[in-house]
């Protein structure tokens, strides 16, 4: 493995809708990142992803592009974006842009064009089938495989009499990779932001890009009616390493540029390999879901009562399943969050009497992980889900498609549970600048409401308290990227301590002779950790306490001594 400028960054992610409102629209924007740049170099962060800007009908709030070479109205301009990345770079932090391959909007000219007619140039720059007739003569969609939001993944079109795919949203037609001039179009594009000065890309969707071709049913069990969510029908397909290797020869191999693919659920560690390996053409790195969800929260749509546990070892084992498999084979992203999970202080941490420590605890484990972090905007503080009254208060098309059909099976009341605790509008609220209303992110109406906590979890309020989330946040960052640690903590190898500790995630991180080791805390009660303390100091902690017993949330980072 050789090392390369982006193993040694720490990411923070800007959802730019929710960061920062400059012009009372109640819609964050690109000037509001860039005043808020100062603040993101003193986090200590070197590289920043943001989520999409450009032009879009905002149904999937930017994912759905209808032009990829204009900044939305509602971010800014192009110059905006221009200023963004040159004064980033100033403060010496790298900008990727959000890299939508999967689809566009309808509303971009070529789906215009493609939907036209059958014999449109563009018709084949989309996925187009003939619809089938059920046995009482009714057109059904041509197979039954299921969007990832609700419902079929074909949508029809009265005009030509045809189903277009649209594996997330009906306003979200896939693209067909299929077509090489479609690909060129994508190549140039990509190029074009490379030349205007971005470091790279987050790609989204990569997994999706190749969908199974001979389109037939899957026979996956389903109840009549049903669609089956049968994600290799359009996931992690062989075809799509070609698709990838070709945009590396004439994209990616010409820049000094870094890409994080991402690949979701279903895709194995053997898979990252083949994505993103040292040896492979492709991206640099791949994010994965595996670890998200260790608490049930996603499955768990029908219960209301009694607080969701964190499973321990399922989540460090699948952490260490992805870690060890891609020891010298490829490097890995590592986050707790992003865009479309809730909040993590939410869901492994506590929001109550323990919401600054458990914080801390999320942070330093993130900050200790071999592999890339990234933080999300937000995180730093510790910001929690929403706390939302009704179903008419989240905004997310995922949510606007599934409460419909939740209504058929579960209560208005299981369903605001489910949504407060997995809905992917709990990490979507106006970021926290300051106890001022609308936590001083706009001074219009903001797009989706605050969370009511923002009086006391705000950035204000935790940069001038040096034992804040935030302050932590900073030392981690700074151990991480400018310390003596620094080596250890990006190149060291892991292996974890105890691993059939229930409460407790322990690993090493041992590089030469240097070796730190990680303890935390992942209960809310105190826990014994029998360890051999006495080999080592403590570099950084939320408590002042050495002995074996843990309190709620606590962690250690401990050094070997003698190094
Ligand atoms: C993944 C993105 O992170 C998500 O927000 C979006 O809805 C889908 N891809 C579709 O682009
Ligand atoms: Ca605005």
């Amino acid at each position: 493995m050789k090392k390369q400028w982006w193993m040694e960054t720490v990411g923070y992610q800007i959802y730019p809708r929710s960061y920062k409102d400059t012009n009372g629209d109640g819609i964050g924007d690109l000037p509001g990142i860039i005043e808020k740049l100062d603040y993101i170099a003193q986090l200590g962060v070197n590289l920043i992803w943001i989520c999409p800007f450009y032009k879009s009908p905002m149904d999937d709030n930017g994912y759905d592009v209808s032009d990829f070479y204009t900044v939305d109205g509602l971010f800014g301009t192009l110059d905006d974006a221009k200023e963004l990345i040159k004064q980033a770079h100033d403060r010496g932090i790298r900008v990727i842009l959000d890299l939508v391959m999967n689809q566009t909007s309808d509303e971009h000219p070529w789906f215009v064009e493609s939907r036209s007619s059958k014999d449109n140039p563009k018709r084949d720059w989309y996925i187009w089938q003939d619809g089938k007739y059920d046995k009482t003569g009714n057109m059904i969609p041509p197979n039954n495989w299921a969007s990832f939001f609700e419902g079929s993944c074909w949508n029809y079109d009265e005009h030509t009499n045809q189903y277009y795919m649209k594996i997330f949203s009906n306003k979200m037609p896939d693209l067909n990779w299929e077509n090489p001039k479609l690909r060129m179009a994508m190549a140039e594009m990509s190029k074009w932001w490379l030349d205007l000065g971005v470091d790279g890309f987050r790609v989204d969707a990569i997994a999706h890009l190749a969908k199974d071709t001979t389109f037939k049913d899957s026979t996956m069990n389903v109840k009549p009616g049903h669609y089956a969510p049968d994600w290799r029908k359009f996931s992690n397909r062989d075809r799509l390493f070609d698709y990838l290797a070709e945009f590396h020869d004439e994209v990616l191999a010409h820049y000094d540029c870094v890409t994080v693919g991402e690949v979701g659920g279903g895709a194995q560690v053997e898979e990252a390999e083949r994505y993103a390996g040292y040896r492979t053409k492709g991206f640099n790195m791949v994010f994965n879901f595996d670890h998200c969800w260790k608490n049930g929260a996603f499955e768990d749509e029908g219960r209301t009562k009694g607080k969701l546990t964190t499973d321990v070892i399922d989540l460090k084992t699948t952490l260490e399943r992805w870690i060890l498999g891609s020891e010298s084979k490829v490097w890995m992203p590592q986050y707790w969050l992003n865009h479309d999970h809730p909040r993590v202080v939410s869901q492994y941490g506590d929001i109550g009497e323990y919401h600054r420590v458990s914080a801390q605890m999320l942070g330093a484990v993130l900050l200790t992980l071999p592999g890339t972090p990234f933080i999300y905007n937000g995180e730093e503080i510790g910001m929690t889900n929403v706390d939302y009254e009704s179903v008419d208060e989240f905004r997310d098309v995922w949510v606007r498609n599934f409460v419909p059909s939740a209504r058929k099976r579960i209560s208005e009341e299981q369903i605001l549970t489910h949504l407060r605790r997995a809905s992917r509008d709990n990490a979507r609220t106006p970021m926290q600048w300051d106890d001022s209303e609308n936590a001083g992110f706009t001074t219009g109406i903001p797009h989706l409401k605050t969370v009511g906590n923002y009086k006391t979890i705000n950035v204000k309020n935790q940069q001038m308290d040096e034992n804040s989330v935030l302050s932590m946040y900073k030392r981690l960052t700074q151990l991480r990227l400018n310390s003596d640690l620094k080596d250890v903590l990006i190149y060291g190898k892991f292996r974890l301590i105890q691993k059939e500790h229930p409460d407790i995630f322990a690993y090493r991180r041992y590089v030469d002779t240097d070796e730190v080791v990680m303890i935390a805390n992942f209960r809310d009660t105190k826990v014994m950790f029998d360890f051999e303390y006495k080999k080592y100091d403590c570099v950084c902690s939320n408590f002042e306490n050495s002995g074996s017993d843990f309190l709620p949330y606590e962690f250690r980072i401990l050094r070997a001594k003698g190094v």
